[in-house]
């Protein structure tokens, strides 16, 4: 599936750029004001980049300990990641946005949508890729590790200038409505609620629709389905579930 491809590099203009580091760019808008990850041939920036996020936040490596996770970077992981699965998952976001009616969008800073859907999974450049790319299903302990890359995902990027909007967006991505998903959410937290729903069944259903070690691509009827059920479990707010089927029916052929 792709909804959307990034135009070349050097035809960018780097109006409103997101600054991951005093000299490096992980976020990049076209003309059109299009978010995308840079997905250049230099993976030996893209790993300094990560190592300075891990340098700035000393909990991060408490994370690791905790965790029993080694600290090494996946860029092989992230380079996956930011040209597909990111990229689609920020086009599916910003498209069931548009689509919501404007009471719904109102609770919603679509920036930080925008910039969180961009990032969200890349706190998994620091999950160790046996569990990333296992062919099967996780076990409990793999399971464990794996949630916990929301958290680095946030923690990552706590250090970088992004708004407090955008960075609860990446750490709840998890979440649901009836907050059973991970991390747990902080008591007083229901306003980012939609935000976390966008961002949540985009997330969903671009996985949904690609291929896995472990299984193939659904078909967009399958994926819708298996959302739907969430819908009915109470997690997914219908108002989004109808705006997402509306947005495949359109852009997801
Ligand atoms: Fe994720
Ligand atoms: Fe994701």
């Amino acid at each position: 599936m792709h909804l959307f491809s990034p135009k070349r590099e050097n035809s960018i203009s780097l109006k409103g750029v997101v600054q991951i580091s005093h000299n490096s760019f992980f976020v990049f808008k076209d003309c059109l004001g299009k978010l995308f990850l840079k997905t250049g041939k230099d993976e030996k920036i893209h790993k300094s980049i990560v190592k300075n996020m891990i340098e700035s936040n000393p909990y991060i490596s408490k994370i690791l300990k905790r965790y029993r996770i080694k600290p090494a970077i996946d860029t092989k992981a992230l380079k996956e990641l930011s040209g597909g699965h990111m990229n689609e998952t920020c086009n599916i976001a910003m498209g069931v946005y548009d689509i919501l009616s404007d009471s719904i969008k109102d609770k919603v800073d679509a920036d930080s949508l925008k910039e969180a859907s961009m990032l969200h999974d890349l706190g998994k450049v620091l999950i160790p890729s046996k569990i990333l790319n296992k062919p099967a299903k996780l076990n409990s302990k793999e399971r464990k590790i794996m949630n916990v890359h929301s958290t680095l995902g946030y923690e990552l990027l706590k250090t970088q200038e992004l708004s407090e909007e955008t960075l609860a967006l990446i750490k709840y991505h998890h979440q649901n409505l009836k907050h059973t998903g991970y991390p747990l959410l902080p008591e007083e937290n229901t306003s980012s609620d939609i935000g976390v729903q966008i961002i949540s069944i985009a997330d969903k259903y671009s996985a949904l629709r690609e291929a896995r070690v472990y299984r193939k691509k659904m078909s967009r009827l399958d994926a819708l389905l298996v959302l739907y059920k969430e819908v009915r479990e109470g997690k997914i707010l219908p108002a989004v579930y109808d705006a997402l089927v509306k947005y495949a029916k359109i852009y997801d052929n």
